[in-house]
């Protein structure tokens, strides 16, 4: 069992403390902008139940806020670009108005060189927070309004530490009937891309227990549909494994579907599987990103797994689940892949059968051990093979879709958003619909056409 290390129940009072102090001094309006992963939406969740507690009540826009919180990924360029530039639209709010405070958090800034760029061309940011210091968020706008002086506190500052776990601080979640669940933070693979173990830390658990009492009230506040949330979630090592952890939560009364990601497919056991088979409250959907079907290209990328034993995961999750949906990620021009490895990445989606699949241009990482590689693909030819692979996976989607034509699926309504009326069924399509059904209620829908993205069908009860 690995050792988990937790923020202790004293500093959590402390900054409840001081919250109180701020929200009896006036609190304020806040905004709060994300980027990135669900883990990164979780994050913004407890930030917004930490600024609810300072007496800061959320608003819909920039314009309309005393506090603007952008809460950041890292994950490839073109993520950080787009937070860099939220940033910089904030820039005339606070020439208006030069007491509105303005925070960066999140992945991007647990890097040095982006931290530097933020302090330097930025100067209308007040202060930056790290991934692992979002339970000192009352401190640190104490802090901003009383010294004017910008700072960061983060976890890869010298001195700084990853790992720790804050329990205790409320989460205002953004949907009534659909939840992000943290079990657990971090990540050990080093996959040779991946900037997350470097923005993250390594891997930490939440109590066995904590989750289950969230997930309790989750359920009997009339959430219907949990996702378990981690960078690797196999690798959840609490009071019990993941599988236990799954069938503990499935073992609770209540109407809802069970899901969890990611899973790295080393890790993806058979005893997960099982798990999911005791249970229709499991749902049917697995999210096992390949990266590559080229054995040369995964081990480069230190995935630790070949195509085949990839394939054979497959085989068995579509034996002993035949009604499951698989999705994958796959990276495109990953240093040194030639066109035959990336040929046999074709093959491999090919054969998978994915129901979807998220295809990245390969962007590397400053840190990350690819980024040194030598064979840097040229730009445009990552994106023609990024283009070829999604036509070809379009076409493949499509067809796995159409199968579904015929069926009567359960579907848990979004209810409408410009005159259309869509949900999700438990392999997490998108499903439209013929008519309004409550958000956060359950329909059955009888499928009648299908797209590469999304169902649709009529509602039958
Ligand atoms: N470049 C492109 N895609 C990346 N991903 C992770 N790191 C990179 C990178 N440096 C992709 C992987 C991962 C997903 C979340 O993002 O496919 O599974
Ligand atoms: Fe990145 Fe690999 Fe960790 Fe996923 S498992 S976050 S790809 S290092």
């Amino acid at each position: 069992m690995k050792e988990n290390v937790f923020v202790p129940a004293a500093e959590i009072e402390r900054q409840k403390a001081i919250a109180a102090e701020l929200k009896a001094s006036g609190g304020g309006r806040v905004w709060i902008r994300t980027f990135g992963c669900q883990q990164n939406e979780a994050d913004s969740e407890k930030l917004l139940g930490i600024c609810g507690l300072c007496g800061y009540t959320p608003v819909g826009e920039a314009a309309q806020a005393d506090l603007v919180i952008i809460n950041t990924c890292a994950i490839r360029e073109h993520a950080e670009l787009r937070a860099l530039s939220g940033a910089g639209q904030l820039k005339k709010l606070k020439a208006d108005r030069p007491d509105l405070l303005v925070a960066v958090c999140g992945c991007m800034v647990e890097q040095e060189h982006r931290r530097a760029q933020l302090f330097a061309s930025y100067p209308y940011v007040d202060f930056l927070f790290g991934t692992d210091r979002l339970h000192l968020l009352p401190e640190l706008l104490l802090r901003a309004k009383r010294e004017k002086k910008r700072f960061a506190v983060t976890a890869s500052q010298p001195g700084g530490d990853f790992g720790v776990i804050s329990e205790g601080m409320p989460v205002r979640r953004t949907s009534a009937y659909r939840a992000w669940l943290p079990v657990m933070y971090g990540c050990n693979n080093f996959c040779t891309y991946c900037v997350v173990p470097f923005v993250r830390g390594r891997e930490r658990s939440r109590d066995t227990e904590t989750i289950l009492r969230e997930a309790r009230e989750l359920i009997e506040s009339g959430c219907h549909d949990i996702t378990l949330l981690g960078q690797n979630v196999n690798s959840y090592a609490g009071d019990t494994d993941f599988p236990g952890l799954m069938r503990k939560i499935l073992e609770l009364p209540g109407d809802f579907w069970l899901r969890f990601m990611t899973s790295h497919p080393k890790d993806a056991s058979g005893d997960l599987v099982e798990a999911m088979r005791e249970s229709d409250k499991a749902a049917r959907h697995f999210h096992l990103p390949v990266q590559s079907g080229s054995d040369r290209i995964l081990a480069r990328m230190n995935r630790r797994y070949t195509a085949s034993e990839y394939l054979e995961k497959v085989a068995y999750i579509r034996e002993r689940l035949p009604d499951a949906a698989i999705t994958s990620d796959v990276i495109c021009g990953f240093p040194g892949e030639t066109e035959a490895d990336f040929e046999q990445t074709v093959e491999l989606v090919g054969r998978a059968g994915f129901d979807m699949l998220y295809t990245f241009v390969y962007s590397p990482r400053v840190g990350s051990a690819a980024a040194k590689m030598e064979g840097q693909i040229p730009h445009e030819e990552k994106v023609r093979r990024f283009e070829r692979l999604s036509a070809f996976q379009n076409e493949r989607a499509a067809a796995i879709n159409a199968s579904y034509v015929g069926k009567t699926l359960r579907v848990l309504s979004d209810g409408e958003e410009n005159g259309i009326y869509s949900g999700r069924c438990s392999q997490n399509k998108i499903v439209t619909f013929d008519r309004a059904v409550a958000p956060g209620s359950f329909a059955q829908v009888e499928i009648t056409g299908a797209q590469a993205y999304a169902l649709s069908g009529v509602v039958r009860e």
